[in-house]
């Protein structure tokens, strides 16, 4: 098996640098655009053959060092009772968003055999793989998935996810526990039914100060990961606008710890410890730009890699749905090519 990818979590040494990408299954690949005009997102995500193909439509595609099961973070928000649309053009919706304590309190606390499609599909995600690269699990962080929760869908300035959180800090705090207990128990199923890795997305989390990320969240991420911390795979805690929280994060828990593109990696690993990994950092939107100007931006992660034990290469968030698929795959070799021991 390829396992350079669950050597650089553990800090182990590699023979070169491994890489994967956060939504490396999704509309940039013509492959994933016509399953996709078959089915909904839902049902893609629903249908453990239809997630378990859709896993490996990159890893047949490009060298990549590790797969991530298809699904969406905001699946657990379904389970509980919210009612989730994936609208055309707009994101996810939620048409019954949480709003009070009432609405906290009618929220169901599913024990993760709702999410069992999910369990499924990695179950059958590792069959079709047969040991090609490791296979890592997700949830959403109890911040992000509040929001969304909260919002109804994505948000600007999480006016409303705030004043929650401002006004009526012990429903906040219910809920952040909820969610914690939730992921932690969806997860620990797909690290049984064979996620190697994890990943805990804390996609928006860079919205909030220092002193509110302490106070409202932090908690709630510490006791999802010390939950998962014997189950023995490799835990990543990725977010978004996090250069002011990073330490905190490292603190939060997470093996591997993802820093996004506004941030120089060298820098960011400092504070974060070199007893951490590091995940990142390449700016998706780089791959829109030329080969030459790819492998420019490439050169410097990885030399700010320092050859360290320890770096996963991977893009600061997502790849975006209209990018050039021929330079993901330069991309990927170049970041192997370059980083060969
Ligand atoms: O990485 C992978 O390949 C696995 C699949 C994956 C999806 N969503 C599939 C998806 C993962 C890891 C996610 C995580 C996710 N979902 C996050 C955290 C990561 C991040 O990007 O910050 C968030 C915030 C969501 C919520 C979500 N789901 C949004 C905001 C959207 C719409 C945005 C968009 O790109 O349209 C989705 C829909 C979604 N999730 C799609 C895919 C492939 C597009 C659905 C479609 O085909 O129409």
């Amino acid at each position: 098996m390829n396992d350079r990818f669950l050597k650089a979590c553990r800090r182990e040494p590699v023979d070169c640098t491994p890489v994967w990408f956060m939504r490396q299954a999704g509309r940039y690949m013509a492959e994933y655009r016509s399953l996709r005009a078959k089915h909904s997102m839902l049902s893609l995500c629903k249908t453990p053959e239809l997630a378990a193909q859709v896993t490996l439509q990159p890893i047949e595609r490009f060298p990549l060092d590790a797969a991530i099961i298809f699904a969406d973070i905001l699946l657990p928000l379904e389970a509980m009772g919210l009612h989730l649309e994936f609208a055309e053009g707009e994101g996810p919706v939620i048409h019954n968003p949480v709003r009070s304590r009432a609405d906290v309190d009618g929220l169901k606390a599913i024990d993760g055999t709702e999410l069992e499609y999910v369990a499924e599909a990695v179950r059958q995600a590792r069959k079709a793989l047969n040991g090609r690269v490791p296979l890592i699990g997700f949830a959403g962080a109890p911040f992000t998935l509040a929001s969304y929760a909260i919002e109804g869908g994505g948000s600007r300035n999480y006016v409303l996810t705030k004043s929650l959180m401002y006004r009526e800090p012990d429903v906040w705090h219910q809920l952040m526990d909820m969610l914690a207990r939730v992921v932690t128990g969806y997860l620990r199923r797909q690290i049984r039914a064979g996620a190697q890795a994890i990943q805990l997305f804390d996609s928006w989390v860079g919205c909030l100060s220092a002193g509110d990320y302490a106070e409202y969240v932090k908690p709630h991420v510490q006791l999802i990961f010390a939950g998962l911390e014997r189950e023995g795979v490799p835990l990543i805690h990725f977010g978004t606008g996090t250069t002011a929280i990073l330490r905190q994060m490292r603190e939060a828990g997470g093996d591997v710890i993802g820093v996004d593109w506004r941030s120089h990696l060298d820098e960011a690993w400092a504070v974060i410890g070199h007893d951490r990994a590091v995940q990142g950092n390449l700016d998706p939107v780089a791959l829109y730009a030329p080969l030459h100007e790819i492998e420019r931006r490439v050169e410097d992660i990885l030399r700010r890699a320092g050859g360290r034990n320890g770096h996963v290469f991977n893009l600061g968030h997502g790849i975006l749905p209209t990018t050039p698929v021929e330079h993901v795959e330069a991309a990927i070799n170049i970041i192997h090519k370059l980083s060969m021991r």
